[in-house]
This record gives structure tokens, C-alpha cells and sequence, in this order.
């Protein structure tokens, strides 16, 4: 799936990382500066809230985005590279999962509706193929393991599965972004204010994460390299 050839997968995963810190950095800074921080427990339900974008952009999307760069930037044999990769995916999916979770307990001790909006739609359904592209690729490639032709065959349905979930959680950040701006904004949060553009920067950043992530999937480990997925591993 060379579709970038002459630029080394690496190039685009040193990106990745600085951006992915620049991410959690702001929205960290948001959510705890601007916004008041973060609990579980508190009778300030907006702290409960905060949880959320934290968790969905550090815990899921950025350990997300590194166990997919996982096999091209890590060092190790394959065999190895490929257990990070599914423990980082569950850690992603298991801290995703608290994360809504977080949005759905200030939802009900605030008495707010749920799921009534399009990012909490493709929030769900983003986090629920999550899962499923995880029990797939568990059984496909790790445990029991199908036999090394079918493995061959599913190896670029998992790719593209797998990348397509995770454009869909970069689209779901990038609605969450929006939306909560706009709350904020219509309670009475100056447009331009600092905080408006920390917002809209955060999201900037992670879309720029997301195109470095994807890119660094579909590009070759080395330039010299024959392109495709021509030599998968039996393993
Ligand atoms: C891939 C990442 C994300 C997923 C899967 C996700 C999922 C969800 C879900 C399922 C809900 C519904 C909770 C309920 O109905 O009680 C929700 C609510 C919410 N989320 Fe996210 N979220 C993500 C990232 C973000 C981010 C980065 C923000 C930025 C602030 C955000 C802002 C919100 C807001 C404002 C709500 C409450 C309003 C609503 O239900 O739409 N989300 N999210
Ligand atoms: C939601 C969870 C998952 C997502 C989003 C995902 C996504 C991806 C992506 C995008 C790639 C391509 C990486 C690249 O070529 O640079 C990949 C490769 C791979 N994944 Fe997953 N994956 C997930 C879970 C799993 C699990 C649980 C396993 C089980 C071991 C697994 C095994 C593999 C293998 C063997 C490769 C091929 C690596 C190679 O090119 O040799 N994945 N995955």
C-alpha cells in the first residue's frame, strides 16, 4: 500500500510523537487551567466533564496513534512489536471507555440528556468498532491465530478497518472540539478569547496528529524497500 513512496514512514512518526505532545500538553492546560481540572467525585459537575477530552485525547487517540506506529517505530522483532501493539490498543480502548464513561456520569448527576448529539452517535459507535477491530485482530493474528494464508488475506482488512476506526475517533475528537466550544461560547466565552484559540488549536493539532499517523501506516518502513505488503510475517 505504497501510496507515498520516496518519504520513510519514520519521518512521518518523529512528527507524530512531537505533535501528540503538543496535544495532550494543550489540552491538559485547558481542561485544567482554563477549565478548572479534573475529578470523579465533585459537586463542581463541570470537573467531571473534564475528564472526558483528557482521557479520549491522551488515553485513546494518542495511545491509540502509537500502537499503530508501534511496528514502525519500535526496534524490537516483530513478535514483540506486535504484543505492543495489541496491549497499547487495549490500554487505548480500556481508558477510552472511561472516558465516555466520565461523559456519561456528568451527564447524569447534571441532568442532561444522553446521546442526543452527533459526536456522542459517532462517539459510540467509534468506540464500539474499536473493540471489534480489537477482538478481530486478537483472534486473526495473536490468539488462537489463523492459519498464516488467512492471516496474509485479512492483513490489509485489518489495516484499512484499523485506520478507518481511527480516522473516525479523530472526527469525533474534532466534533467534541467543536461542540463544547460552542457551548462555551454561548454561555459567554469571548470568541477570541485565549481559551477559544487554545480550543481550536487542540484540534488543529490532533488533525494534524491524525494525517501524520495514517500516513505513517500506509507508507513504506524504508524508501528502498519493495512496496506493498508483499513479505508479511507468518507470525
Ligand atoms: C474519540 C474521542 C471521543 C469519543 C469516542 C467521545 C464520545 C462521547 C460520547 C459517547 C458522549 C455521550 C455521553 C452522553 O451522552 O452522556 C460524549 C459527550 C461529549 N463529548 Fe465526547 N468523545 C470524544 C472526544 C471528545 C473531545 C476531544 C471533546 C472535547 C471537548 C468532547 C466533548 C464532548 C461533549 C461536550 C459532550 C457532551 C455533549 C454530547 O453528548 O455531545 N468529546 N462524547
Ligand atoms: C483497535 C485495535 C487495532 C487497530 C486500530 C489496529 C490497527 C492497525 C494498523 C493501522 C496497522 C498497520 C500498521 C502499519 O502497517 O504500519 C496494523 C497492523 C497490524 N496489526 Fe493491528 N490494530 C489493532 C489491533 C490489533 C490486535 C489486537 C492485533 C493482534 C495481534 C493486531 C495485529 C496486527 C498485525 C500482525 C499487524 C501487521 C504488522 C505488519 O505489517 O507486519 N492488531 N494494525
Amino acid at each position: 500500500m505504497a501510496v507515498f513512496p520516496g518519504v520513510k514512514a519514520a519521518l512521518l512518526t518523529y512528527a507524530a510523537h512531537v505533535l501528540a505532545v503538543l496535544a495532550a500538553g494543550a489540552v491538559l492546560v485547558w481542561s485544567i487551567y482554563f477549565r478548572g481540572g479534573l475529578a470523579f467525585e465533585a459537586s463542581n459537575k463541570s470537573l467531571i466533564f473534564n475528564i472526558h477530552p483528557v482521557l479520549m485525547l491522551i488515553g485513546f487517540i494518542i495511545i491509540g496513534s502509537e500502537a499503530i506506529m508501534s511496528y514502525k517505530t519500535l526496534p524490537w522483532s516483530h513478535e514483540v512489536n506486535k504484543t505492543i501493539h495489541l496491549v497499547l490498543h487495549a490500554i487505548a480502548l480500556v481508558l477510552g471507555a472511561v472516558g465516555v464513561y466520565a461523559a456519561f456520569k456528568f451527564h447524569n448527576e447534571s441532568g442532561i440528556d444522553n446521546l442526543y448529539s452527533l459526536h456522542s452517535w459517532i462517539g459510540i459507535g467509534t468506540i464500539s468498532l474499536y473493540g471489534i477491530q480489537w477482538i478481530f485482530g486478537f483472534v486473526t493474528f495473536f490468539f488462537p491465530g489463523l492459519s498464516p494464508a488467512l492471516r496474509r488475506k485479512s492483513l490489509p482488512w485489518h489495516v484499512l478497518f484499523g485506520v478507518f476506526v481511527y480516522v473516525l475517533a479523530i472526527a469525533t475528537a474534532e466534533l467534541g472540539f467543536l461542540e463544547k466550544l460552542t457551548f462555551l461560547e454561548s454561555s459567554g466565552l469571548y470568541k477570541y478569547s485565549p481559551e477559544a484559540f487554545l480550543v481550536n488549536f487542540t484540534a488543529l493539532v490532533v488533525i494534524f496528529l491524525g494525517a501524520s499517523v495514517v500516513l505513517s501506516a500506509i507508507a513504506p518502513a524504508n524508501v528502498d524497500a519493495p512496496h506493498g505488503y508483499t513479505a508479511v510475517s507468518e507470525n
